[in-house]
């Protein structure tokens, strides 16, 4: 927007009659035309204390020091950030699960350049939906998110309803050797089954956190899984808890968590009521799989608040366009195998081989010059994509730029979430329907990084 002389005119005239002086009025204006002050969040390379060993070097992280921040914005309200690059690879913020324009969805290539050592990129949107969300790079991500380069993001609405404490636990894994640094990030023969996992498992980068709570009040816990391989089945001990909130998005119905399962890039937001006699523990455990494993406890603190978990207001529905499945096109999508290959080199970190596919074809992942869209929607359409899994492992599938709700899952009853990402198990097949109304070039692809970067990544196009 220009500001013309006539436009300033009219509204230092209303300022006048509002009673704002002048000079009062020429800063409001300024400070309207260059938006919020952008947050700055510059990589760094850094050392930090990940084991008892030690400090781990070639830690990467947002800021100086210590996990990268967790942003809080708020829904409706714009957010600026100017991410500086600080170290010596390219790199590219995406905010993932927000729904912001195509031009600040950070996928280097598909719509943005890479900002190189010393060069800045300055991203503003504003967040329609309230919820959990969290940002990463998109750029050489197998290596710039396993050392670090994961942060959760807040997006408040001021009619949630009020809790006693809020917590936010960012839960990922490091793969790190005896001597607490970095080992190889991935083994080719595990990238073509589950993934390469960590060796030291953290919750805010750290074993095992202990927070404090108000003894007999309600907490809420916003987890989100930023690790690049785990899937996680959730369970509360010690405490009453219901499931509010899924990937930023309240739950239709609330249930407790009993080994529920999300994989990387999901988020869980929990309502806890703490016991009431101080002292009391509370633990969030992982459940899956040969070791399970406790990953943050809660200690009731004071005198019991005695709050009681179902007087709490239902959270509101984000603005999600509603689907029209009666009229809706519909995408057919298999995830598969793949004939072990070496595909041409990507410039964002390929990992150099090929193990998955979408529709049959190997997606070389992040490339200068992407092959053509998966699909072409119309804007303002509704879709719903038939999705299914043909390979031993589950895959936490991701859309970028808009939410889909979940229609039916041929194995399971499925209450209709609207999510962006979807955890879809082996011999699935699953509904997801939505309505194309973001324009531009979206990522749809595998958030277990080593699938993503071996061919299980695509895009669709939204004109
Ligand atoms: Cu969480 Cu394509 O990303
Ligand atoms: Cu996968």
């Amino acid at each position: 927007m220009t500001l013309t002389r006539r436009k300033f005119l009219n509204t230092t005239a209303v300022a006048g009659a509002a009673g704002i002086g002048l000079s009062a009025m020429g800063k409001l204006v300024s400070r309207a035309l260059a938006g919020p002050d952008p947050v700055t969040l510059k990589t760094a390379r850094i050392e930090a204390k990940l084991m008892d060993v030690g400090r781990t070097r070639d830690v990467l992280t947002y800021g100086e020091a210590g996990m990268p921040p967790v942003l809080r914005m708020k829904k409706g309200e714009p957010f600026a950030a100017r991410l500086i690059n600080g170290i010596d690879d390219p790199t590219t913020i995406h905010w993932h699960g927000i729904r912001v324009p195509n031009k600040m969805d950070g996928v280097p290539f598909l719509v943005q350049p890479y900002v190189y050592t010393g060069d800045h990129f300055d991203y503003q949107f504003t967040p329609p939906d309230a919820g959990t969300f969290w940002y990463h790079p998109h750029c050489n991500t197998l290596e710039q998110m396993g050392h670090g380069l994961t942060g959760v993001i807040v997006v408040e609405n001021p009619n949630d309803p009020q809790f006693d404490a809020e917590k936010v636990i960012n839960l990922r894994d490091w793969r790190l050797g005896d001597d607490g640094q970095f080992i190889d990030q991935f083994r080719p023969r595990d990238a073509a089954r589950a993934g390469t996992y960590g060796t030291v498992r953290t919750a805010n980068w750290l074993d095992q956190p202990q927070f404090d709570a108000p003894a007999g009040g309600l907490v809420r816990l916003r987890a989100a899984i930023t690790d690049v391989t785990r899937v996680y089945a959730f369970r509360v001990e010690g405490a009453e808890a219901a499931v509010i909130a899924l990937d930023g998005n309240p739950v239709p119905q609330r249930f407790a968590p009993d080994a529920l399962q999300l994989g990387p890039g999901q988020r869980l937001d929990l309502a806890i009521r703490m016991p009431d006699d101080e002292g009391a523990i509370v633990s969030l455990r992982d459940v899956r799989g040969t070791k399970p494993k406790i990953l943050a406890t809660l200690r009731a603190v004071g005198k019991s608040l005695k709050r009681d978990v179902r007087d709490l207001a239902p959270l509101e529905a984000n603005p999600v366009a509603e689907v029209d499945a009666a009229s809706a096109q519909h995408i057919s999508l298999a995830l598969s195998a793949t004939a072990e290959n070496v595909p041409a080199d990507g410039i964002c970190g390929s990992l150099g081989y090929s193990f998955w596919a979408i529709n049959k074809v190997p997606w070389p992942g992040d490339t200068p010059d992407p092959t053509a869209p998966l699909a072409d929607l119309k804007i303002g359409r509704s879709y719903v994509i038939d999705m299914e899994n043909l390979t031993p492992q589950s895959h936490p599938i991701h859309l970028h730029g808009m939410s889909f709700k979940v229609l039916s899952s041929s194995t399971r009853p499925v209450q209709p979430l609207v999510s962006d990402t979807y955890l879809i198990q082996p011999d699935e097949k699953v509904q997801l329907g939505f309505v194309a109304d973001n324009p531009g070039d979206w990522l749809l692809h595998c958030h277990v990084i080593e699938h993503q970067k071996s061919g299980m990544t695509s895009y669709i196009r939204v004109t």
